[in-house]
């Protein structure tokens, strides 16, 4: 069984042409708020109904590789794990899993549609688990990822998340088991626990 961190296939978009990427060949650079605009169809975000459970998995293990996820030292089952989803045009473009912890709300996979990176699907997803944390009264957000993962690193600091704890060789084990690429052909090794604290 691969229940290892972060297996890869081609998840990410290009910002400039569009082109699909794999985790090895995509690259992190510079841009200005000259990127264009794009007009996303209206967005429904919401918990996942059972119907629609099965696109959201089928987004998590293109973008995961699988459908365990490893983080905080325990394997976690995406497929028992409740999710909340974002449709668009009768589409799942995205899907946010979680569980919730001891005095925190755990998003343990979040995948945007490669089609639709870059468009606020992320955004949305996020804040809906933060607003669903505010309404439990729970008063903390946790995310954990692996160090080459740039993307996701920047998405969460961008929006209020810090770094908590960083593991040092917390990921290398699982990354070298299933062959992983990191982002850009970093290394995977270590795994980046990062928490966002909510007014209650
Ligand atoms: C990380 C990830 C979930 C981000 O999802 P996303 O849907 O692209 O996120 P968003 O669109 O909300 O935000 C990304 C950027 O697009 C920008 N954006 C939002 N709406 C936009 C629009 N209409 N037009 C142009 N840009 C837009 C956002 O401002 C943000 O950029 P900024 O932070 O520089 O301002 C996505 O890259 C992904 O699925 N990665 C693979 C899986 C993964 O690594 N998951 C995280 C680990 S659990």
């Amino acid at each position: 069984m691969s229940s290892s961190f972060g297996a890869k296939p081609a998840v990410l978009r290009c910002s400039r042409c569009g082109t699909f990427v794999d985790w090895a060949e995509a690259r992190a650079q510079v841009v200005c708020e000259c990127r264009p605009r794009i007009d996303l169809p209206p967005v429904l975000v919401r918990e996942a109904a059972d119907e629609e459970r099965e696109a959201a998995l089928a987004l998590f293990r293109r973008d995961f590789g699988r459908s365990g996820i490893v983080a905080f030292g325990q394997l976690m089952d995406l497929d028992a794990a409740p999710a909340i989803v974002a449709e668009m045009d009768g589409e799942i473009g995205g899907a946010l899993a979680y569980r919730l912890v001891e005095g925190g709300l755990h998003i343990i996979a979040l995948a945007t549609d490669p089609m639709w990176q870059r468009s606020g699907v992320g955004g949305y997803l996020v804040a809906e688990a933060e607003l669903m944390a505010r309404r439990l009264q729970i008063p903390r957000m946790i995310v954990s990822m692996t160090n080459d993962n740039l993307p996701a690193l920047y998405f969460y600091q961008r929006r209020g998340y810090y770094v908590a704890e960083w593991i040092p060789n917390g990921a290398e084990r699982y990354a070298k088991r299933a062959s992983l690429a990191g982002f850009g052909g970093i290394p995977i090794r270590d795994e980046v626990r990062l928490e966002k604290t909510i007014s209650t």
